[in-house]
């Protein structure tokens, strides 16, 4: 694993909704480097970049037609190589989005696979037999060309999936991974990859890396078939850094990923720290931290350390983080997220509380995910300093909010979120304990329970954090003492026989022995 994931912390950039710096209402590459001190500033000393290829943006973009080209509007192929060489000047390091799972319809290869007449690209995709025949379990594309076949969908409708083979193949028309269709597939995708790293990019953040093999329920196949890719990583690129979009990291991390995100679905998520009727982290003091903290130790347990489990604050895909906690309550999630065992993750904006924009149409396939895509709010300059286009040429419409956020009365505010995160960043970078590998113990985690304290370790440093967002005071049995604090937001804590007295919406955290 790359030494500089030890203390990674990861920035998205949503590139279409950053900067724009040609006055089309779209973010761009060269905004992207305008602003890349800022979030050096912050603290950040790594991006991952959501997709930014040739598209026809059914999907913003995870709808790719040519892996290996820009898309025009956010710069060329040059600018995107200047990117990266800038982003190295400061000592930074950039991710791109690789989507292995599926095309566009618009994709040259998808183009030749919808032909009748067997050529280089028929197996590329999944298709059935016969136009009559829908793959079972997926979702397929039925009567677009003329041939004798249905396609398989990996997501929207607009995007065929590509064909790794099935686990265990049971009809003549699905094929086993070692058949020549499914291994020139995987040929191509360390074609892209080698395209781009050898660009100058770091590595990448991989979009829905368990889909790959078909009817792999527990995702047996598709793990070998990333350990495939580590093999030919290790071999031509041993320090290219691989996060996967797939919430398993028992198998990413089997499968060669550096880091796996634990991402929203279901009751053991963070979902329920940040973004349920009752997250954790909200000052009502109805959570539990609980379950987060049984699925997570069994998580930790079962990766043996062979890799990261990384929290993001948000992503494209959900809600704002700001959409289900406010004010202070956000600097205990980011307390938390910047304090826990792997590479944390930033959404764009989130470091200033930018909030869910209501009520938006949606925008390129964003749906409901279109109100968490809203362009940065930079300062109180025209357009909320994100472009000097007209606003009916916005990407997505800004939030119109007269209070809205920006970097700028964040900035002139030392209480505000944005230090905050800065203060907590900087503290996570000053403490290897804190960093990614550093080892965490959960000493109090009770069923609907406040506080949450955990220790961090490494070498000879502990760390103990202990969070309390709920509004009313509390006390837990621990027998460490409170003698060096290194940092604390709200009241004061103190110990006593064996207990520790935490005021109402506090946190801190002590060096222990
Ligand atoms: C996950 C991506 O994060 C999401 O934005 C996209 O729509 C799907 N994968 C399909 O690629
Ligand atoms: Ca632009």
């Amino acid at each position: 694993m790359a030494k500089w994931l030890d203390n990674a912390i990861f920035y998205e950039i949503y590139p279409q909704s950053f900067k724009d710096t040609n006055s089309d209402g779209i973010g761009d590459f060269n905004g992207i480097i305008e602003k890349l001190d800022y979030i050096k500033e912050l603290g950040c000393n790594a991006i991952w970049l959501n997709p930014c290829f040739e598209s026809p943006f059914g999907d913003a973009g995870y709808d790719v037609a040519d892996y290996c080209k820009t898309a025009p509007r956010y710069g060329t192929n040059d600018d995107l190589k200047r990117l990266f060489d800038e982003v190295h000047k400061r000592e930074m390091h950039i991710l791109l989005d690789l989507v292995p799972g599926h095309t566009s319809v618009e994709h040259p290869w998808f183009k030749e696979s919808m032909k009748p007449e067997r050529n280089e690209f028929t197996d590329r995709y999944v298709w059935t037999s016969s136009i009559w025949e829908a793959p079972e379990g997926m979702g397929s594309l039925r009567g677009i060309s003329d041939r004798d076949g249905s396609c398989a969908v990996n997501f929207f409708s607009n995007q065929p999936s590509l064909n790794y083979g099935f686990y265990k193949p049971e009809l003549p028309w699905q094929q086993s991974m070692d058949d020549p269709g499914p291994k020139a597939t995987v040929e191509a995708l360390k074609d892209i990859m080698r395209f781009w790293l050898k660009m100058g990019c770091d590595g990448f953040r991989v979009d829905m890396a368990g889909s790959l093999v078909k009817h792999d329920e527990d995702g047996k196949g598709t793990t070998k078939l990333w350990q495939g890719i580590r093999a030919f990583l290790d071999e031509e690129f041993p320090d290219a850094a691989m996060v996967s979009e797939w919430s398993q990291p028992k198998n990413s991390l089997a499968g060669g990923f550096h880091m796996d995100f634990i991402l929203f679905f279901g009751p053991d998520h963070p979902n329920n720290l940040f973004r349920s009727p009752e997250p954790f982290f909200a000052s009502r003091g109805k959570g539990d931290i609980s379950k987060f903290v049984e699925k997570y130790k069994a998580d930790y347990e079962a990766t043996a350390r062979n890799g990261l489990i990384c929290i993001p604050s948000g992503n494209h895909d959900v809600d704002r983080i700001a959409r289900h906690l406010h004010g202070d309550e956000l600097k205990f999630a980011f307390a938390f997220l910047l304090t826990m065992p792997g590479a944390p993750f930033i959404y764009y904006g989130d470091e200033i509380g930018m909030r869910y924009v209501e009520g938006l149409d949606s925008v390129e396939g964003g749906y409901n995910r279109t109100g968490s895509r809203s362009p940065m709010q930079w300062d109180d300059g025209v357009n909320a300093g994100f472009s000097c286009a007209g606003k009916e040429k916005l990407y997505i419409p800004l939030d119109e909010s007269t209070d809205r956020p920006t970097v700028q009365n964040q900035m002139a505010d030392s209480s505000s979120l944005y230090h905050e995160v800065k203060r907590l960043i900087a503290l996570r970078q000053a403490h290897p304990a804190l960093q990614s590998k550093g080892e965490i113990d959960f000493i109090y985690a009770e069923k609907n329970a406040y506080p949450f304290a955990y220790l961090r370790s490494a070498g000879n440093e502990k760390i103990l954090v202990i969070l309390n967002p709920s509004d009313r005071d509390t006390a837990f049995d621990c027998d460490y003492s409170l003698e060096n604090e290194l940092y604390a937001f709200g009241g004061k804590m103190s110990a006593a026989e064996g207990k520790i007295t935490v005021p109402a919406q506090s946190y801190a955290f002590y060096q222990v022995s």
